[in-house]
């Protein structure tokens, strides 16, 4: 099994750093290869939870290697802070153990006041950002005015000069918008220090990665935000910047196809969103607020990186129809089923109703899908408390017919199923 490629089939959020951490334990190698620190993968293990924004899950591991790829957009301050903190819970992070690409592109501090600068001009459009400057930051790269990692290893006032040029140039920007500007020597000061920090990490990641499938090492791409936040297959422009979907894991680590034999979907059992922008399948009131939960418990539906309520809704099954054509996964896992218990019925969205006719896929436009209304399929509930559930046989007859349902919908076996936030509260088939 040379990749497996794990991608959120949904808005993101579907717990796929619990996943990653199941995945990487017959792996070799965990690499992320889109996004920043916008993201938020938790994992529960030992009485302790681990929340990482950067450094890849796999590191939870002692024998498996992280990598953080060149699709990823770093913030190197932010970065150190995570390493520290990591640290602190008793991990050991070293420079064999973390590696990180001379290709990702760095995050100044520009690139967030940018982020915070054109969400206050947007207004009620805004996009919703996580405000970490990663649209920033990305435009940067493609516009070819961004700065990487690789260049932390120049000298240091080669470095400096690079990281002030940016801020300067962001400067201009910013004034333009009305905003406050950055001290361009002060901002850049804390990046220096960051930069000695980091120096021994980064490396050619593709060129490890293509002499680690060569000795035949098992590699787990980690996907961050979801299928529908890709800035090609979202709901665009609500979305993030970078492509969290099977392609990008190979544009975003520089490996190439062939390697890839395994294609994981995560989905969670509901659907949730957090940010601007389409969710048909969402509700108000007393099933949104269950789903949710009260906030008190780490896996309830509050963003991990900026502590939003998360908008909740039953499963579209047309979005992760559209999932599954995008990414064509091998196979799905669905997460939080144990949420699902206690409820009398559940509705899967089968369809949309757009002016009158019957959609399978979600249109291109947003003000179509603005249109749509879900054609839901009622399903009968369970009560049982599903959370010790270890195999499919152990689930309530309702549990699996749920599971067999979305599974026949989009044309895709589900093997696996999460009933809580555990390590161990997998089952498999
Ligand atoms: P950005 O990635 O910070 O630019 O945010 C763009 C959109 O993606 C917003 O709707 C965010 O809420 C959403 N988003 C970004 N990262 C995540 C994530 O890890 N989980 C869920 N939503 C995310």
């Amino acid at each position: 099994m040379p990749i497996t490629i794990l991608i959120g089939a949904q808005w993101g959020d579907e717990g796929k750093g619990r996943v990653v951490d199941w995945l990487a334990s017959s792996a070799d190698i965990v690499a992320r290869y889109a996004g920043g620190d916008n993201a938020g993968h938790t994992v529960a293990l030992d009485s302790s939870v681990y929340k990482l924004h950067l450094v890849p899950s796999g590191i939870l591991h002692s024998d498996v290697v992280s990598i953080m790829g060149n699709g990823m957009v770093i913030n190197p301050v932010n970065l150190v802070r995570e390493i520290e903190s990591l640290r602190k819970l008793g991990l050991e992070i070293t420079p064999e153990r973390l590696v990180i690409s001379s290709r990702a592109h760095i995050i100044t501090p520009a690139h967030v006041a940018l982020d915070k600068a054109n969400e206050t001009v947007l207004g009620d459009s805004k996009i919703g950002t996580t405000l970490r400057g990663i649209g920033p930051a990305y435009l940067d790269k493609t516009g070819r005015a961004g700065i990487r990692t690789g260049d932390m290893l120049l000298d240091v006032e080669e470095f400096a000069e690079r990281l002030i040029a940016t801020i300067e140039s962001a400067n201009a920007r910013l004034a333009l918008q009305g905003m406050e500007t950055l001290d361009p020597q002060s901002a850049a000061e804390s990046y220096l220090e960051a930069a000695a920090v980091l120096k021994p990490f980064i490396k050619d990641t593709s060129i490890y990665l293509y002499a680690a499938l060569t000795a035949g090492k098992h590699i787990v791409c980690e996907g961050a935000q979801g299928t529908l936040l890709d800035i090609d297959h979202g709901s665009y422009p609500f979305v993030t910047s970078s492509s969290p979907t099977a392609g990008g894991a190979l544009t975003g680590l520089g490996v190439g196809p062939l390697f890839v034999d395994r294609v994981l979907g995560v989905a969670k059992a509901f659907s949730t969103r957090v940010g601007g922008g389409p969710m048909p399948t969402e509700l108000e009131g007393e099933i949104a607020r269950r789903l949710r939960g009260s906030g008190d418990n780490f896996w309830d539906e509050y963003g991990t990186t900026t502590g939003r309520p998360r908008r909740c809704g039953w499963l579209d099954v047309v979005m992760l129809r559209y999932a599954v054509s995008v990414n064509g996964f091998s196979e799905m896992m669905l997460t939080k089923l144990d949420i699902l218990s206690g409820l009398d019925e559940l509705k899967l969205a089968v369809a949309y109703e757009i002016d009158g006719q019957r959609h399978e896929y979600p249109p291109v436009n947003n003000e179509t899908l603005d249109r749509a209304t879900p054609i839901y399929e009622t399903l009968p509930g369970w009560h049982e408390d599903i959370s010790n559930c270890r195999a499919f046989s152990q689930l309530p007859a309702a549990a699996l017919n749920y599971i067999e349902r979305v599974a026949s919908l989009c044309a895709v076996p589900i093997n696996s199923v999460s009933v809580g936030p555990e390590r161990d509260q997998l089952v498999l088939r």
